[in-house]
């Protein structure tokens, strides 16, 4: 099967590594099979369409790599505005806010699970995420994080995006519990989520309240023994020594980082750890934003996610993600971009996506903008016009059945 893009204004891509945004003016793509065969200037693209080549006309958009949002909390019972709203007001964040989820989770059955994240994931589609990392972590017993990762596993068989599932039974601590007691459950939970097949990374929260590092370290261990890939949870609301931590384990990526030391910056970048940064979480807890200058210029392939989550940031959409790290982190839109795409895709372990380049996979976003710097400016606007998967269009806009 083939699919023509033409009328594309700008093709926006990274490049195969480093930080430099290749833009290329009115091109064409050609997808075949699901993933990309060729692109490059219109004037050169192929004769008017055989039967079998069907055409899709970008109106002048600009065209990127379908948005990667590589660490999520998406499957979640309830909501928690109030204790949002009391934070606004001034209250600090504390556990207590996982603990609700999770007697929510606990109460909730696994089709209102499913119902609640289906609606999530596919408003995250509509903003142009095709590739979703989702972790359980509200469950916090066997019984209720296989409950979580099945719906997971039902999500991403059933919905166009592709999800990376992760188990985060180390997410806090259950009430009446002691650390050391469920940190023993979490270790006897790893057997089982892996003979399942129901995760393919394990994530820990790290940090000072949570778990500490020599906990971390147990079960991130056992994790990798059984064959799971490793993420973590590292220096979010302190330090907590979780950057270390990852690069000694060898972490696919270690996440957070506000408060993350200069040494163990330099251990992430000598392990290949992916720092994963999620401005919106700052912004909303109203806390200092990671040092991702200081993770750039020690060539740190820094990428961006949402960390959507009941508690601490209820942001969807990859594109206002892309706009905090432009306005209040500090990167440039270039580096965002990169950074919301393709080392996304790293973080994830795949190197298949995140690269408009000839066979990688043809996942798209077509968006009704003049140029690429628009992005982080129009701040908030709705202006994806087509997502592709694999090829397919998943999502067309609704104003273009209009005319
Ligand atoms: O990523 N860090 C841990 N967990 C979430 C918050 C979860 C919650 O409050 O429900 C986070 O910030
Ligand atoms: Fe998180």
């Amino acid at each position: 099967m083939e699919l023509l893009i033409v009328g594309i204004g700008q093709l926006v891509t990274p490049q195969a590594r480093g930080m430099e945004l290749a833009a290329h003016e009115r091109c064409y793509i050609k997808i075949r099979d699901g993933k990309i065969a060729e692109f490059g200037p219109l004037d050169r693209a192929p004769a008017p369409s055989p039967p079998h080549l069907r055409e899709l006309d970008a109106r002048g958009g600009v065209v990127l790599p379908g948005l990667v949002d590589p660490h999520t909390h998406a499957v979640f019972a309830e909501t928690r505005e109030e204790e949002f709203l009391r934070r606004c007001r001034g209250e600090r964040y504390t556990s207590g806010g996982i603990r609700t989820t999770v007697a929510a989770v606990r109460r909730a059955s696994e089709e209102d699970l499913y119902q609640s994240a289906k609606r999530f994931l596919l408003e995250m589609l509509c903003q142009g995420t095709t590739t979703v990392e989702v972790k359980s972590g509200y469950g916090l017993d066997l019984e209720n994080e296989l409950k979580l990762l099945r719906v997971i596993k039902r999500l991403d068989e059933d919905l166009p995006l592709d999800l990376v599932p992760t188990f985060l039974g180390a997410h806090a601590v259950p009430e009446g519990k002691s650390s050391s007691e469920y940190v023993r459950e979490v270790l006897a939970m790893i057997p089982e989520v892996k003979r399942l097949g129901l995760a393919e990374f394990c994530d820990v929260f790290c940090e000072p309240g949570f778990f500490s590092v020599e906990e971390s370290r147990k079960i991130l261990s056992a994790c990798r023994a059984a064959g799971l890939k490793l993420k973590i949870h590292a220096d979010e609301l302190e330090w907590s020594g979780g950057a270390e931590l990852a690069a000694e384990l060898g972490a696919v990526s270690a996440d957070h980082l506000l408060r993350a030391s200069d040494e163990g910056l330099k251990r992430l970048k000598e392990a290949g750890v992916i720092p994963v940064l999620l401005p919106g979480t700052a912004f909303t807890l109203n806390a200092p934003f990671p040092p991702v200058r200081k993770m750039l210029e020690a060539g740190l392939p820094v990428a961006l996610a949402t960390d959507f989550n009941p508690g601490t940031c209820l942001i969807s959409s990859m594109l206002f993600i892309v706009t905090l790290a432009v306005m209040r982190m500090g990167m440039t839109v270039e580096e965002a971009l990169i950074a919301a795409t393709r080392n996304g895709a790293w973080a994830l372990g795949l190197q298949d996506r995140g690269v408009i380049a000839p066979g990688m996979l043809a996942d798209l976003v077509i968006l009704d903008l003049d140029n690429y710097k628009q992005i982080p400016y129009f701040i908030g606007h709705d202006r994806v016009r087509y997502v592709l998967k694999r090829g397919e269009v998943v999502y067309a806009h609704p104003s273009l059945c209009q005319d």
